[in-house]
């Protein structure tokens, strides 16, 4: 039987939306409820050095809500170690973090980092986060994540949802080595409705996250029934 595949949400973008007008709306709190209720098996939010859109009180809001478990990206920090040992989010996931880039562009360099990522994988172990590492689909990053004690890697399909020849292959046999090595594999970056099946059909992955293409998508599926809302509060006002 194949074992089930879970999605985590990425909210990422509707703090980025709220933050465009610094108020409060859209709320990734309430956000992160419907996403649940519609379905998605957690949330993940990525608390970035800057703050560009998720921020400490949105993590902390999140967390005390309790409602699904939150997959919480960061940067291998010790500021961001420190929030994660108090906040203790179901799973971590450290991810590289470059200030001037757009979104996580690529995977960590666990060869490079393993001593610092030893030191952080245990202070999170040690606070009983699950940890997971954001790498490329190469078999030297697999396995280097086994050996500075990660539970978890998550795979990144950037290069694959660009189209990059012969990436669906290296996907699925860095996959194949999660499992020989006893890793829990998951996935995620640039995936839509389009290019999720072949990554979703891995049977070594067992959680993607999904978050850029989900909220552009909730525009066009939401859009309709909030302009529908907004001419009938109008329309309603004018009766006398
Ligand atoms: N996984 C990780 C580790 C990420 O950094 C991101 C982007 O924040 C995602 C998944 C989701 O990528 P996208 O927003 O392109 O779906």
């Amino acid at each position: 039987m194949t074992e089930t595949i879970r999605l985590g949400v990425n909210i990422d973008h509707v703090a980025t939306l709220r933050n465009a007008r610094g108020g409060v709306h859209p709320d990734p709190l309430t956000v992160a409820k419907a996403a649940v209720a519609a379905g998605a098996d957690g949330i993940t939010i990525h608390l970035r050095e800057d703050r560009r859109h998720i921020r400490d009180e949105d993590a902390e809001r999140i967390r005390a809500w309790n409602g699904a478990p939150v997959n919480l990206e960061m940067a291998a920090t010790d500021e961001m170690t420190e929030i994660a040992c108090r906040l203790k989010p179901h799973a971590v996931c450290i991810v590289p973090e470059k200030r001037e880039e757009i979104t996580t562009e690529g995977g960590l360099d666990v060869v490079r980092h393993r001593a610092t990522l030893t030191l952080i994988i245990a202070r999170l172990n040690a606070a009983g986060i699950r940890v997971s590492l954001f790498i490329d689909p190469e078999p030297a990053q697999v396995r280097a994540s086994a050996e500075v004690g990660a539970a978890v890697v998550e795979l990144h399909t950037g290069a694959y949802a660009h189209d990059k020849p012969g990436e669906l292959e290296h996907l699925a046999a860095a996959a194949r080595l999660t499992a020989e090595l006893g890793l829990e594999c998951h996935a995620g970056h640039g995936l839509t409705f389009a290019n999720v099946g072949p990554v979703a059909a891995l049977k070594q992955v067992r959680e993607l996250n999904i978050g850029h293409y989900l909220i552009g998508e909730a525009l066009l599926t939401g859009l309709p029934a909030a302009i529908r809302e907004m001419r009938r509060l109008m329309l309603q006002a004018r009766v006398r």
